[in-house]
């Protein structure tokens, strides 16, 4: 997610702004840029890379030292990570300087409008679009405030604007949806910020801007509106976190944090997806249709929590699509000489789009000719330029070593992927594609039932504090899911953890079920119910022989209540999509026992967010 401030009072808003966007450089981001009005006119400084680029532009080329500007930090999502891509973005005709934190899906017909109204386009951005329909605005005489209500009423999807216009150096504009945004309350001085860390050092006087809200800063205070104009309610409140608080926003972890960000990650991975006339669009599929339609194998391949993913998709794919679907740890697939030719699909997912077990096994498959599709959540990582396509995740950047919304988003990309070569390959029709989407447009909301209600996991940690082991079994889509129940265990709790499919118990692994030692199962949902006996038996099996059991199990479920110690709810859900609820309260489950532990949530021992060497 971008980092964005404004800022008007008597302070040089070139220094308030840059120390605003390094404050948030924890949000991660690949370009930052500044924008400030002096006489008339706007200046402005981007450039890609850290803001030590920015910098040192400032260094080259130095702002005037005015009173108000706006500042940002972006996470690409449309258009690589360039300077002409970097915000803020100014209009063709000079009148307004904008930035924006979000995806604006209708940004396409958007532009073309403008463009046809004589704008000329500097970038690829979607945010371009906005800046440029404002600066229109401001161009046949619209008053700032009102033209920026006026934009942000046309854009589709999730944004936060804030602009500033070259001939009014007393106010800064904003308006919001499904993206934050908050008013800082100064002595004679305003600011306005994605989170309070921007301006936290100045002022702990806030106001949360609520959803379809706009807003107008100026020295002397603030005036909130919703989009039509009419006033607005909002609370002012004190924040009472200092700086280190303020970037995690009030959680312990970046980890927790980004467990609470999943909803709505989930929900802008899906966002632009569907069209309104039932087709599904992937942003940069750049390979053709009869290509598609030539697959006769898949092969998955990715590391650790990304090869779990992959695990989930394999189910899905199949059953979706009829392609044999294969998932390869990348660091055993280069050495095994696989059998690939072209019509071998390749799907790599990695979060970091820089692990080298994953990108040298892409350039061997390149090598023997397969088509490669990256899925990724770094825009213009190696591993997506070096694909022949990308499906990105808009998870906005994970700063825990430990994989949460990274997982759940690729799990969504590889539905995404499943279903839209059902769609190229003729298996689904458009009313069963709608069907699925629907369902996953259900998720975020009941993957947030699953965060209302986890004090009942946080209470399983504090009793399973001292437990030297635990075993997590599943069957289908719930055994991927519980080898990632165990390696969160693993690498942030340091405490052994093994994942089983629930089917292999008898072949070995229940030789390890003693008194008292805690098994988490995944139940899968009634809709499959071979695999929903087969797992109600296992439950048995352990717990005759003295295990605690703990057992995620659909709402309404109530055959396994005899043999379940634990029981932890999910929101009714189709087998399939099951993995986007059960894996929540395991994430929770580990990092309250590090947390309890005292041992580093967000930086564990021996690990790297990134592993960039083999
Ligand atoms: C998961 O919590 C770990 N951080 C690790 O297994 C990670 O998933 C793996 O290293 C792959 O990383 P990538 O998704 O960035 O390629």
């Amino acid at each position: 997610m971008c980092g964005i401030i404004g800022y008007v009072g008597p302070r040089a808003a070139k220094d308030v702004v840059v120390e605003g966007l390094r404050r948030m450089e924890y949000r991660g981001y690949d370009s930052s840029g500044i924008a400030v009005v002096d006489e008339g006119s706007l200046h402005v400084r981007k450039k890609a890379g850290k803001i030590s680029n920015l910098d040192a532009e400032l260094a080259l080329a130095p702002l005037p030292t005015t009173h108000i500007g706006i500042g940002h930090t972006r996470w690409a999502t449309h258009g690589g990570p360039t300077d002409s891509n970097a915000h803020p973005h100014v209009s063709s005709n000079g009148r307004v300087a904008l930035v924006h934190n979000g995806i604006i899906e209708n940004f396409a017909s958007l532009r073309a409008e403008a463009e046809a109204q004589g704008a000329v386009f500097a970038s690829e951005t979607d945010t371009e679009s906005a800046a440029q329909l404002l600066g229109l605005e401001l161009a046949n005489g619209v008053d700032l405030f009102d033209a920026i209500r006026s934009v942000a009423r046309r854009l589709e999807g999730a944004f936060t604007l804030v602009a500033i216009a070259a001939d009014q150096p007393d106010r800064v504009v904003a308006a919001r949806r499904n993206s934050p945004l908050v008013v800082g309350v100064g002595d004679g001085e305003m600011f306005l910020a994605s989170d309070v860390a921007a301006f936290i050092e100045f002022t702990s006087s806030a106001v949360e801007l609520g959803q379809d809200q706009a807003v107008e800063i100026t020295r002397d205070g603030y005036r909130v509106t919703d989009f039509d104009g009419l006033p607005a309610e909002v609370k002012p409140y004190e924040v009472t976190w200092d700086l280190s608080a303020a970037e995690k926003q009030g959680y312990d972890w970046f980890m927790v944090k980004e467990i609470h960000e999943q909803p709505q990650a989930v929900a802008d991975t899906l966002l632009g997806r569907h069209t309104v006339d039932g087709q599904l669009t992937l942003d940069e599929v750049r390979i053709s249709p009869e290509t598609l339609r030539r697959i006769d194998k898949i092969i998955i391949v990715a590391c650790g929590t990304a090869f779990y993913s992959g695990l989930v998709a394999k189910y899905a794919i199949e059953h979706w699509t009829r392609i044999p679907c294969e998932v390869e740890i990348a660091s055993e697939f280069r050495y095994r000489d696989p059998i690939i030719d072209p019509m071998t699909l390749v799907v790599t997912i990695s979060q970091s789009g820089e692990t080298a077990d994953t990108l040298m096994a892409i350039r061997h498959a390149r090598e023997q000719g397969a088509k490669i599709i990256a899925i990724c959540n770094t825009n213009g990582a190696t591993i997506p330029r070096e694909s022949d396509a990308v499906i990105y995740t808009h998870a906005g950047p994970e700063i825990g070593v430990a994989s949460t919304k990274g997982y759940t988003t690729q799990i969504v990309a590889c539905y995404l992927l499943g279903l839209y070569l059902a769609q190229v390959r003729g298996m689904k029709f458009g009313d069963e594609i709608a069907e699925v989407m629907e369902e996953l447009a259900s998720m975020p909301a009941k993957m947030q039932t699953m965060l209302d209600n986890q004090q009942q996991v946080k209470d399983l940690a504090r009793d399973l504090i001292d437990a030297q082991s635990v075993l997590f079994l599943g069957r289908h889509v719930g055994y991927p899911v519980a080898l990632e129940g165990a390696l969160k265990l693993k690498e942030i709790a340091y405490l052994h953890a093994e994942g089983f499919a629930a089917g292999e118990l008898k072949h070995g692994p229940i030789a390890l079920v003693e008194e008292g030692v805690p098994v988490f199962v995944v139940v899968p949902p009634r809709g499959r119910d071979q695999l929903h006996d087969k797992v109600i038996s296992n439950i048995q099996e352990v717990r005759a022989r003295g295990a605690r059991t703990i057992v995620l199990v659909e709402e309404g479920d109530d055959e396994v209540l005899p043999y379940s110690d634990v029981t932890i709810r999910h929101p009714k859900c189709s087998t399939l999509l099951q993995p986007l609820l059960a894996v929540v309260p395991l994430q929770i489950f580990a990092a309250e026992v590090a947390t309890l532990k005292g041992y580093d949530v967000d930086q564990p021992r021996n690990l790297a967010k990134s592993v960039t060497v083999e």
